[in-house]
């Protein structure tokens, strides 16, 4: 094939994947903005996003054994794109996933849950892989994403673990294996106690007489007169 011709299409994947992040991000981000100016309970901590770089693909590719052409990456190598998301609550990392989920033309492909099912190192995490429709000048193109969500903890763990994993070159000591294992359950613990204290404290919020606005959300009484006077007139 011309390598011209190579090098557009290879611009035309890594930018279908590129765009594919920008549009959930911004999906996450309206969530976000939602939860934060209604004055409810943000669920959403921190959101990042990373691209695989074209080395790695590759050596992705050649690990699963599959042809280096374009179609059959993008058929088999779902994790090109990336999305993560940290919130603070265990319930709030399924309720973000249904919220993501439920809307219309995000197709959900694969979904492993981690969090009920922990991987045998005490791995924890939601993984989702999405479709987001990416809108071409000539077309619509279905770009899936690897979407992570976990808990705070969760992910303060997992990146020990993963620069712990990568010192040792994939071969953690027994005794250090145990003991991260060990963490990820001191870790759970404590999203179980958190969401405990959150319950308990959603429940005295609810009690008659509690003010819960923040005060940079609540409006200035003049303006709330103003409106009141709008509204009746
Ligand atoms: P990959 O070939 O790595 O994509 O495996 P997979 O397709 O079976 O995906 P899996 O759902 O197991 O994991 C995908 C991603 O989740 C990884 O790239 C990590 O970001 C994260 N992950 C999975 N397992 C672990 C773990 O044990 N520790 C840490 N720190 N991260 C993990
Ligand atoms: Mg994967």
């Amino acid at each position: 094939m011309d390598p011209e011709q190579l090098r557009t299409d290879f611009s035309r994947f890594m930018m279908s994947y590129r765009s594919g992040i920008a549009q959930l991000m911004t999906r996450v981000r309206v969530l976000e903005d939602e939860f934060t100016h209604i004055n409810l309970n943000n669920p959403i901590e921190h959101v990042t996003s990373r691209l695989k770089t074209p080395e790695s693909i590759m050596r992705k590719a050649q690990r699963i054994g599959i042809p280096l052409t374009l179609d059959d990456v993008r058929a088999n190598v779902l994790d090109i794109a990336g999305v993560r998301i940290t919130c603070s609550f265990i319930s709030d990392t399924y309720r973000v996933a249904d919220m993501i989920t439920g809307q219309p033309d995000i197709e959900v492909r694969e979904v492993e849950d981690y969090i009920a099912h922990p991987k045998p190192n005490g791995y924890k995490s939601l993984h989702l892989i999405v479709e987001v429709p990416v809108y071409m000048s000539d077309r619509v193109q279905q770009v899936p994403i690897e979407l992570q969500i976990r808990t705070i903890a969760m992910d303060f763990w997992a990146s020990l673990e993963h620069k712990i994993y990568y010192k040792f070159n994939r071969e953690v000591p027994p005794e250090l294996l145990a003991e991260l294992t060990e963490a990820a359950e001191t870790a759970h613990r404590l999203d179980m106690k958190m969401e405990r204290l959150n319950d308990e404290f959603a429940k005295l919020k609810a009690q008659p007489g509690v003010v819960d606005d923040a005060p940079e959300l609540a409006l200035p009484p003049q303006l709330l007169d103003a409106l009141n006077l709008r509204l009746q007139s």
